[in-house]
């Protein structure tokens, strides 16, 4: 099973959105252990300071690093694993994939650290973090919103979360691909139709179709993610013949 452990300034922040739909029923079936740490708990004076002053001055306040490298150490004492990933939520961290995502949902356990206010003291991604991770270039208040971008991105990974398999295989971003459009009853509605091959019954024609709108759809939308996908050169030619050249 995999274990999550997240060190946060505001374990409530979590509470509402571990108990939705698929994460909800992934913790309830015991696909996943998800453990909430309040890195306050792991300070020793008695106002429980977490954060101090910038040294060199500035605005804000500091994450202090000795309660996160005590609540790492405390959630690592005793477990043996050659891969323990400790992920930091960052702006400045590496930006998260799908192929990330598949990486890290394959591991049995992983820690993310919710930063806040102006950062964490360096110290923490020096010496304790192994991965640093961004979910995009914006700027958040706070990376609890990160980690349960991240979490949603690996539970749905799990084996058994998620229905079928097949609805995994075929979605966005996987390959490299977006997916194509989807449509469902009635099959006209308001004078706009269903495209007519989805009604065919035809499996080979459709799939065939799909694909198609994939690439497209990637190619006008995505050409950054296409460049990375894998094409047959038939596919290739489809797209130089639309001017939607692969390059
Ligand atoms: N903390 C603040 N901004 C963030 C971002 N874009 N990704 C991850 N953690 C963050």
């Amino acid at each position: 099973m995999l274990q999550i452990d997240i060190l946060t300034l505001f374990p409530g922040a979590f509470s509402g959105y571990l108990q939705h739909s698929i994460i909800g029923r992934a913790i309830e079936r015991n696909f996943v252990d998800i453990r909430l740490h309040d890195i306050r708990s792991f300070t020793h004076d008695k106002h429980g300071t977490a954060d101090d002053y910038p040294y060199g001055g500035g605005a804000g306040m500091v994450m202090k690093p000795e309660p996160v490298f005590e609540a790492v150490e405390s959630i690592k004492s005793g477990v043996e694993k050659s891969e323990y990933p400790v992920i930091l939520l960052t702006p400045q961290g590496k930006i998260l994939t799908q192929e990330i995502a598949e990486k890290l949902a394959s591991l049995q356990n992983i820690i993310l650290i919710c930063g806040h206010y102006e950062g964490i003291d360096e110290r923490v991604a020096e010496h304790l973090v192994t991965d640093e991770i961004s979910i995009g270039d914006y700027l958040l208040s706070g990376g609890e919103t990160a980690a349960m971008v991240i979490i949603d991105s690996l539970v749905r990974l799990l084996p058994g979360a998620i229905g079928s398999q097949t609805s995994l295989d075929e979605e966005s971003h996987v390959g490299n691909l977006l997916e194509y459009p989807q449509y469902t009853r009635p099959p006209e509605f308001r004078g706009w139709h269903v495209p007519e091959v989805l009604l065919s019954g035809n499996h080979k024609e459709i799939a065939t179709w799909r694909r198609e709108q994939s690439i497209l759809r990637t190619a006008r939308r995505r050409p950054d993610l296409l460049k990375r996908a894998s094409l047959t050169e038939a596919e290739y030619k489809m797209l130089k013949s639309i001017g939607l050249q692969n390059n």
